[in-house]
């Protein structure tokens, strides 16, 4: 049968090695033969007891410190605090993630946004300047056609005084670009002055294109160059389709101005 100072010395090398924590030390009381008396041993005890308790103390001041408690109920409190609180702090950082992939895309519409409104503002601004053209030639009392304003002279002049008239209001003599255009300007009903002149063998347009390259609606017999001196074209014949003719520029006609807008 194990002796109770045996017991004793066993529980106190345990707790020498055990017991003592990290930077905890534990002072074994000495048991020696000569102090084997039930008195004694109690005694010895009862100091051994005395030191544990004050190596507990010392454990949970420790612990304390750490922001631990041992003590079963309170570490699952902490536990379980410690799970809400990693459930939150997971919570938030989805949310987080959320809220970055939603400022990212609320940045891109920005961008996208500025850019719209910047092409709005450059098309305004173009519409705006298209509108005060039609504004001036409507207030000039031009007629609008097909893409291009109109101005029939109520005064003759020579083809060079007609198509100066004709620039100095940010237009030209009329360029005859198909049969619409050709109908509508015989359909003034004026023996007049449009924008086509020879230049060398050719017929030119005042914008600079040759009459090669399009329709064009010479009076019968015409161009005839009559005395080898017409070099510029009226609308003469304006009741039928083929009406223009060669003309001497000095001729004094009435005007077609035409303004594209
Ligand atoms: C015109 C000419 C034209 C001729 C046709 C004249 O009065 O000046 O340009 O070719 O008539 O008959
Ligand atoms: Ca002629």
């Amino acid at each position: 049968m194990t002796s109770p100072r045996w017991m004793i010395l066993v529980c106190f090398s345990l707790i020498s090695v055990f017991g003592t924590g990290e930077s905890l030390t534990i002072i074994v009381p000495e048991i020696s033969n000569e102090q084997n008396s039930l008195p004694a041993i109690i005694a010895q005890m009862s100091r051994a007891i005395a030191d544990l308790n004050a190596s507990h103390k010392k454990l949970l001041v420790q612990q304390g410190r750490s922001g631990c408690n041992c003590n079963p109920s309170s570490l699952q409190a902490c536990y379980s605090q410690r799970n809400l609180a990693n459930r939150r702090l997971s919570s938030c950082n989805s949310q987080l993630r959320s809220l970055v992939a939603q400022r990212s895309s609320l940045l891109r519409q920005v961008s996208a946004f500025r850019s719209q409104y910047a092409a709005v503002v450059k098309q305004r601004a173009v519409l705006q300047s298209r509108l005060n053209v039609f504004t001036r030639y409507q207030n000039y009392g031009w007629k609008y056609y097909r893409g291009s304003f109109y101005y029939v002279s109520t005064s003759t002049a020579t083809w060079v005084a007609s198509r100066n008239y004709c620039t100095a209001r940010g237009a030209d003599l009329v360029v005859i670009n198909d049969a619409f255009e050709n109908n509508f300007t015989r359909g003034l009903k004026r023996k007049a002055w449009i924008g086509l002149y020879r230049s060398g063998s050719n017929w030119r347009w005042v914008d600079g294109s040759y009459l090669s390259s399009r329709a064009s609606y010479w009076a019968p017999r015409e161009p005839n160059n009559l005395g080898n001196r017409e070099g510029h074209v009226e609308i003469r014949l304006f009741n039928i389709l083929n009406s223009w003719n060669d003309e001497p520029w000095t001729t004094a006609n009435y005007w077609i101005c035409e303004k594209k807008v």
